[in-house]
């Protein structure tokens, strides 16, 4: 029997990227997936294929900053499957602009996405945790450590994200429910990895500060995803672990 045969497994912007193969290597264990992105065509996409490949994967529509969206996602999720045992906090945006030029929208739109999002989402599924246990497995970012990779919303959303996660942990252990966050470093996850470094000395540069010598896959956030969601594992309470092929000791 595969490991998560019978559960069912909600990933956040997983039309795309880290997101999309987080879910896809949950069904490959054999759990049911919910694929919730705002983008429609990726999202029913990511949906499809894993249906098609591996197990039933449900694709919901859903803006993660708004409370009555992910109200409405939970109301699908047990419509479809009953019940829910791990949340995969995953949709996020990076805009990078420094103080003195992002505007206030700029800055609450961040927060609203990267940090109101984990809190509509677990606050959709709170009750359904105090009943069922299961996991939450925040994608952070190194970010939220070392404060690059996104001037200055973008690390403070992730830090914020971080306190939430262990806030939740301690909250949620005594129910059975392991909540940890996943810090990447650079990931690469296509084209954007082309934008940020257009050429080969570009993405030498970064390859000669990172000790393994090189990029982050979204095979190994998923990996560990997976890992952490596995209750054999489920000593390790309200950590961040770092995935950075060694980046950050460097
Ligand atoms: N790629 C990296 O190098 C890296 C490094 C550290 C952390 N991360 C984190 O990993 C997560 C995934 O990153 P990625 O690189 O796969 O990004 P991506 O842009 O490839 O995918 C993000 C997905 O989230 C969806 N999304 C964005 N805002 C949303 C919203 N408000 N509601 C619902 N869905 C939304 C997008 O449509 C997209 O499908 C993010 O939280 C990011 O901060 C990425």
């Amino acid at each position: 029997m595969k490991k998560f045969e019978g559960k069912v497994v909600l990933v956040t912007g997983a039309g795309h990227g880290i997101g999309k193969q987080i879910a896809t290597q949950f069904a490959q264990q054999g759990a049911n997936t919910v694929i919730v992105d705002y983008n429609t065509e990726t999202g029913e996409k990511t949906a499809e294929e894993i249906t098609t490949k591996y197990t039933k994967s449900l694709f919901v529509q859903a803006d993660v900053s708004s409370p009555e969206a992910m109200m409405n996602v939970r109301q699908k999720v047990f419509e479809e499957f009953g019940r829910i045992d791990t949340l995969v906090l995953n949709a996020g945006v990076a805009f990078k602009n420094k103080v003195n030029n992002i505007t206030f929208e700029e800055w609450n739109k961040t927060l609203s996405i990267n940090l109101n999002g984990l809190f509509t989402t677990v606050k959709a599924f709170y009750n359904d945790f105090l009943t069922n246990q299961g996991s939450i497995v925040y994608i952070s970012s190194g970010s939220a450590l070392s404060g690059t990779g996104g001037g200055v919303s973008y690390p403070a959303s992730k830090a914020g994200g971080e306190g939430l996660m262990r806030g939740l942990a301690k909250e949620l252990g005594p129910k059975g429910v392991n909540v940890n966050a996943i810090a990447p470093r650079l990931i690469d996850t296509g084209e954007m990895m082309r934008v940020n470094y257009p050429t080969q000395e570009a993405l030498d540069a970064v390859l000669e500060k990172i000790p393994v010598r090189r990029f982050g896959t979204v095979n190994d956030v998923a990996n560990l995803a997976v890992f952490l969601a596995d209750p054999d594992n489920s000593y390790i309470q309200g950590q961040t672990i770092l995935l950075d092929g060694g980046r950050t000791i460097a």
